[in-house]
């Protein structure tokens, strides 16, 4: 009988090295155990050896195992890490074992990632920072959550991602994430008390759940299956369910009584903009909780509703509408454009343009159905300089790009595709993070992560714009080139016949 020790609750890495090495020995199931730091091995078990022999065979894994390996290791079971070693010995036999939704280890494995992930999305949707003051570091936020399972590590780079430019902890009681605005650190627990209680944020918070509670479209029941009690301490809003839930009979008895003629449009635009009520969003061109969206969206619709708000850069003000992606919200390709243009601006749908067109004529000749996927921009707002009546486009700048990554982000956590692709040097930029030339990276498949490919292809504009025909005509092919390529990666895309 072997064990073998790992370091914290969720130690994938640690559970990986061991179970090569316990594989490469033929160790079987039964006969191996995993420890978690000081926690007592069985009486009769050995350490497991450092390393395999050294002519030992390298096991094979069926390309889903890593991932789903690494989501059952964050379940609260016990046993988690001995089952996950179980299902990879079986599958070294049985090649397609996860193809058989029947078999009992299957139907576990299966339980334990939703529950999972259940608890990594509620812990995305119901985290909520409070500010203190930190003598070495400044601004600093700190959150309090409780977990079901041990999922701190799976979780806090989808917040070292979202929130990028701000120090932050999230307190838990078995394990606390730190970010630094650099690296992520991973604490010892915490107990409650140590996490603020609230800050000044949380007046203003309070002001924007009152004004987007819509008493028409509240759902008691389902929104209390979507967040549980258990989180309302946290959560500074959830002071005012109740008073709201009592008043929203009468609420939209007075709403439906006092039913507004349509303003037009501009006027419209221009009260929404005075109503506006996440005011210190104007002071700095950053976003994050500090301006209010400290209630990261769960839903593509309720990142839409948000982004429709969204002040964060002056990019807002001369333009007509927040422009956000359109496409199925499990779509298996995001395209991601630089920003939309004049037509774009105007409509509030992102290539619908001369740009647009261009877009859709590659496609249709690649075979790709372009409402199967996702297609938003870098920059959500039209940057244009006036020039007699007519807007012409203007370059979005690097901190436009860098504060507007938050939706680009979101987007792709949201929607979770198996690839990107990114037209144009702006919006690989955005999605790279760094400076990238399209001479460099264009054609080819990047591993973003272990889910995530990126394809760099032109943007095409640079097509519209070239002013030779055969310059023209040799670019629209390569283009067409990228986008059969992006059909052959991900053939769901296809026209359906
Ligand atoms: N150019 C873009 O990058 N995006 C659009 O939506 C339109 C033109």
């Amino acid at each position: 009988m072997y064990n073998a020790r790992l370091a914290f609750p969720a130690d994938f890495a640690g559970w990986r090295r061991a179970a090569r090495i316990a594989l490469e020995l033929g160790v079987p199931p039964d006969a191996m155990s995993f420890t978690v730091g000081e926690e007592a091995p069985g009486l009769f078990a050995e350490p497991l050896p450092e390393a395999p022999p050294p002519d030992a065979p390298q096991p094979t894994v069926a390309k889903a195992f890593p991932d789903l390996a690494r989501r059952i290791v964050c379940h609260a079971d016990p046993d988690r890490f001995a089952f996950a070693y179980r299902l990879l010995f079986r599958l070294q036999r049985e090649k397609k074992l996860l193809e058989i939704a029947s078999d009992p280890d299957v139907i576990r494995a299966t339980e334990m990632v939703k529950a999972v992930d259940r608890d990594s999305h509620k812990m995305k949707a119901f985290v909520r920072f409070r500010e203190i003051d930190d003598a070495e570091v400044g601004r600093h936020y700190v959150a309090w959550f409780e977990p079901v399972h041990h999922i701190v590590e799976l979780t806090a780079p989808f917040f070292a991602r979202r929130f990028t430019g701000m120090v932050w902890t999230i307190l838990t009681p078995e394990r606390s994430a730190h970010w630094d605005g650099a690296e992520l650190a991973y604490l010892p627990g915490a107990t409650r008390d140590m996490a603020p209680a609230g800050d000044d944020m949380e007046a203003l918070w309070l002001t924007y759940y009152a004004s987007i509670f819509n008493p028409a479209r509240l759902k008691v029941k389902a929104m209390q299956a979507e967040m549980p009690k258990k989180y309302w301490a946290n959560m500074p809003e959830t002071a005012l369910i109740r008073p709201l839930v009592a008043g929203a009979e009468a609420a939209q008895r007075r709403m439906l009584e006092t039913q507004p003629t349509l303003p037009s449009f501009r006027h419209e635009k221009q009260e929404e903009r005075r109503a506006m009520t996440l005011p210190r969003m104007d002071k700095t061109p950053e976003i994050g909780p500090q301006f209010g969206y400290n209630k990261v969206p769960d839903s593509i619709e309720e990142a839409r509703e948000q982004a429709r708000h969204c002040k964060a850069c002056p990019l807002w003000e001369p333009a007509t509408q927040t422009v956000f992606g359109k496409g199925p919200d499990d779509a298996p390709v995001i395209f991601v454009g630089e920003q939309p243009g004049d037509q774009e601006d105007i409509a509030g749908e992102p290539f619908i343009g001369p740009a647009g067109k261009v877009f859709d004529q590659a496609l249709a000749a690649a075979g790709i159905d372009r409402t199967q996927a996702y297609v938003t921009n870098a920059v959500k707002h039209f940057k244009f300089e006036p020039r007699g009546k007519r807007r012409i486009h203007a370059k979005p700048n690097m901190s436009e790009i860098k504060v507007c990554r938050w939706w680009l982000d979101l987007e792709r956590d949201l929607v979770k595709p198996k690839l990107i692709v990114a037209l144009g040097a702006t919006a690989a930029q955005a999605v790279l993070g760094k400076t990238v030339t399209i001479r460099d990276t264009r054609s080819k498949l990047i591993d973003l992560d272990e889910a995530t490919r990126l394809l760099v292809t032109v943007h095409p504009s640079y097509i519209l714009r070239l002013p030779d025909a055969a310059a023209k005509a040799r670019e629209t092919e390569a283009f067409e080139a990228d986008m059969a390529l992006v059909l052959k990666t991900v053939p769901e895309l296809a026209v359906a016949a």
